[in-house]
């Protein structure tokens, strides 16, 4: 009972992907129109942005340099399973919500219909992949790892937080906030010392990326790496401690973000139609099992 009660304290959101819908409610579709809600759809907007809310406090909260630091010794020693992307597919499938089945596609579906969105608008096939692949990373949910450390935002640690990051307020609960080590500007990095120098807050994004660096080209790897660093692509509050080269891969995660927020296609793409694309796709970067 106090376990349950703990795991569900830990994990405030009914599905982790209520994360990525307030995204879209942060940053909507400049090529949509304002839709006009209906009550109902009010009411659970109002009930998940509540949940949303509680995730980033927790988040904001424990996400610290020695918090990384400890995930980072866990994780990257990637002794947890040995699996074909098919595989991690499937297994980040068994994640879906049953309490809203109306609504929320499964996680299959939001990394094709990203994926083909790419395909369609002509860009290179390891874009297409990246699409394809982004969130696998997600699978740290069924190792049992919280919300907080999955999803959400990320953002450099190790130095001041921007206020640009969403709930700002809730930084202030985070231990790092008062330590002078990691309070200041810089922190305890330099001017433009260049991202791959600095500690970005644990998650979905930081942990495929270390599953992939040996296989993908330069500007699918800041994809992985950085989809969710809101306050620095969207609101480039981090330019600073970015390098030149940085600074030009970036253009390529802008790029690939409307791909992620607003790819909702009408018609759900077919997936076993599009399998034999896929395999030839996935054969062509990435060796027959990774180590997750
Ligand atoms: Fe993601
Ligand atoms: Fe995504």
């Amino acid at each position: 009972m106090k376990e349950s009660l703990n795991k569900n304290l830990q994990n405030p959101m009914e599905n982790i992907d209520d994360w990525e819908e307030n995204l879209i409610d942060r940053y909507p579709d400049p090529e949509e129109p304002k839709k006009e809600k209906e009550a109902f759809r009010n009411y659970v907007d109002s009930e998940r942005l509540d949940t949303v809310r509680e995730f980033y406090k927790i988040n904001h909260e424990l996400q610290t340099y020695d918090f990384v630091c400890k995930k980072e010794t866990e994780f990257l020693k990637f002794d947890r399973k040995e699996m074909s992307i098919w595989e991690a597919v499937d297994f980040l499938n068994t994640l879906v919500d049953d309490s809203d089945p109306d609504i929320d596609l499964d996680q299959l579906q939001h990394l094709l219909q990203t994926s083909e969105a790419i395909r369609a608008d002509g860009h290179p096939d390891w874009f297409v992949l990246t699409g394809f692949i982004h969130d696998l990373g997600k699978i740290l949910c069924l190792f049992g790892e919280p919300q907080w450390a999955v999803v959400g935002d990320t953002f450099p640690v190790g130095c001041a937080y921007s206020d640009k990051i969403v709930y700002p307020e809730f930084f202030k609960a985070n231990p790092d906030y008062t330590d002078s080590r990691y309070n200041t500007k810089y922190g305890v990095y330099s001017p433009n010392c260049g991202l791959d120098n600095v500690k970005m807050s644990w998650g979905h994004d930081e942990y495929l990326y270390q599953i992939m660096k040996d296989y993908l080209p330069d500007p699918a790897l800041y994809i992985i790496r950085y989809h969710s660093f809101y306050s620095q692509h969207r609101e480039n509050d981090y330019t600073h401690l970015m390098n030149e080269k940085d600074v030009e891969m970036f253009e390529w995660v802008k790029a690939f973000n409307p791909y992620d927020l607003y790819s909702k296609a009408p018609v759900p793409p077919n997936a076993e139609e599009l399998l034999p694309y896929y395999k030839d796709l996935v054969s062509k970067y990435l060796p027959e099992t990774l180590k997750f």
